[in-house]
């Protein structure tokens, strides 16, 4: 008997990252390979739908090689392979999913569709490629180091607790695209309780960097500005504060740092926002978003008796999102977890480590699969 081939190779090519990742049955990540094009898309403020799918047609080879030689691996050691399928850019989606039903047909392995948004949500499940990597749990005010149990005995760095969030638990995803809120009820079975009725989390970070002239992706500038700036100088209102109401909204809060730019820029004699003005807006306008995310997760943890809430997607990495989180571990007693930095934006691993709780498409099922761009995540 040959031995069971140990990983799932996965393939996710819904936006502006090429990534392959290879994961076995435990949740360990052997590669996690991104090709980020961000800076392609950055000189133009956005994603360019065309311009993304040509490059991930010239990036999935070259990473697909560099991915199995990383992780010492041939095609013997693939169970199956896995790709996104759902929600993203159509012709992004198809460059992934056809390179995976090729693959698949040609080596004779089994195909698993997964949706990219439940796979965020499963991210801290994962044990990332080096042990330095743990995810991080706030809870009751302080700050841990987790890893899901199967990083096993004398793996994981001292200190690092073994676990995981328990099921149902509560899920926000915010990234460029979705700012979502649902109940996990197992990995991938997940019952929506909220949505953005306008711009996702992530999209108005950009939007807003792109009203100040800071560049693009917009999260992680903003994160380093506000982390200069003064939070009270601009007292944004945490869009749709009332009590009960559980979806969110963006585009207002981003309406009215709009608003204020242009009130200092006529102050200013036409100068726009710089240095501390630009840094307490940034400051500002961050409060706004993570007061309004962690108040609305955490009212839907308490209100659906979950004890654990799991911060999922591109702006998870946000630091003053994480830290903010600490304080409401503490007055709310939910324990909040944030996937690895490696782990949050779009990756092929966290593609991967879902794969292994879902079926395998019969091979005629899997020739005939089709990419989907919008997706529920129900
Ligand atoms: O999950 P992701 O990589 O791609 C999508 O599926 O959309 O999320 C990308 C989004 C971008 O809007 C980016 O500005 C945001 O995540 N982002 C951040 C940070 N890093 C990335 N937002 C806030 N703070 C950050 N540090
Ligand atoms: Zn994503």
């Amino acid at each position: 008997m040959p031995p069971t081939p140990p990983y799932i190779l996965a393939i996710e090519s819904s936006c502006d990252e090429t990534a392959v990742a290879l994961v076995d049955a435990a949740g360990r990540v052997a590669v996690n390979a991104v090709a980020s094009q961000a800076e392609l898309h950055a000189r133009y403020g956005g994603v360019v739908p065309e311009v993304a799918s040509r490059r991930h047609l010239e990036a999935i080879l070259p990473l697909l090689d560099e991915a199995m030689a990383a992780a010492e691996a041939g095609w013997d050691d693939v169970r199956a392979l896995a790709v996104t399928r759902a929600p993203g850019l159509i012709g992004c989606l198809l460059i992934g999913v056809e390179t995976a039903k090729a693959l698949a047909w040609a080596r004779g392995k089994p195909l698993i569709a997964v949706h990219h948004l439940r796979a965020h949500l499963h991210a801290p499940f994962l044990v990332p490629e080096k042990p330095a990597l743990r995810h991080l749990l706030a809870e009751g005010g302080a700050e841990r180091a987790a890893l899901p149990p199967a990083a096993g005995e004398g793996w994981a760095a001292e200190g690092t607790l073994l676990a995981v969030p328990d099921f149902p638990h509560a899920g926000l995803i915010v990234s460029g695209g979705h700012t979502s809120l649902a109940i996990v009820e197992a990995p991938g079975r997940c019952r929506t309780i909220a949505t953005t009725r306008d711009d996702a989390a992530g999209e108005a970070y950009d939007k807003v960097a792109r009203i100040l002239g800071a560049g693009f992706p917009g999260g992680p500038v903003i994160d380093r500005l506000a982390a200069q700036g003064d939070p009270s100088i601009h007292p944004f209102t945490a869009p749709m504060r009332r009590r009960g109401e559980h979806d969110f909204s963006f585009s207002g809060l981003k309406s009215a740092v709009a608003r204020k730019v242009e009130a200092i820029r006529e102050a200013n004699g036409g100068a726009p926002p710089g240095g501390k003005e630009m840094n307490d807006l940034c400051a500002s306008f961050q409060k706004a978003v993570i007061d309004s995310l962690l108040e609305k997760s955490l009212d839907a943890a308490r209100e659906h008796g979950a004890a654990d809430l799991v911060v999922a997607g591109g702006v998870a990495a946000n630091r003053g999102l994480r830290r903010a989180a600490l304080a409401a571990s503490a007055s709310s007693g939910v324990r909040i977890w944030f996937p690895n930095m490696s782990l949050c934006g779009d990756n092929a691993a966290m593609i991967a480590g879902l794969a292994w709780h879902l079926p395998e498409l019969d091979p005629a099922e899997a020739l005939e699969l089709n990419p989907v761009a919008s997706a529920p995540l129900d």
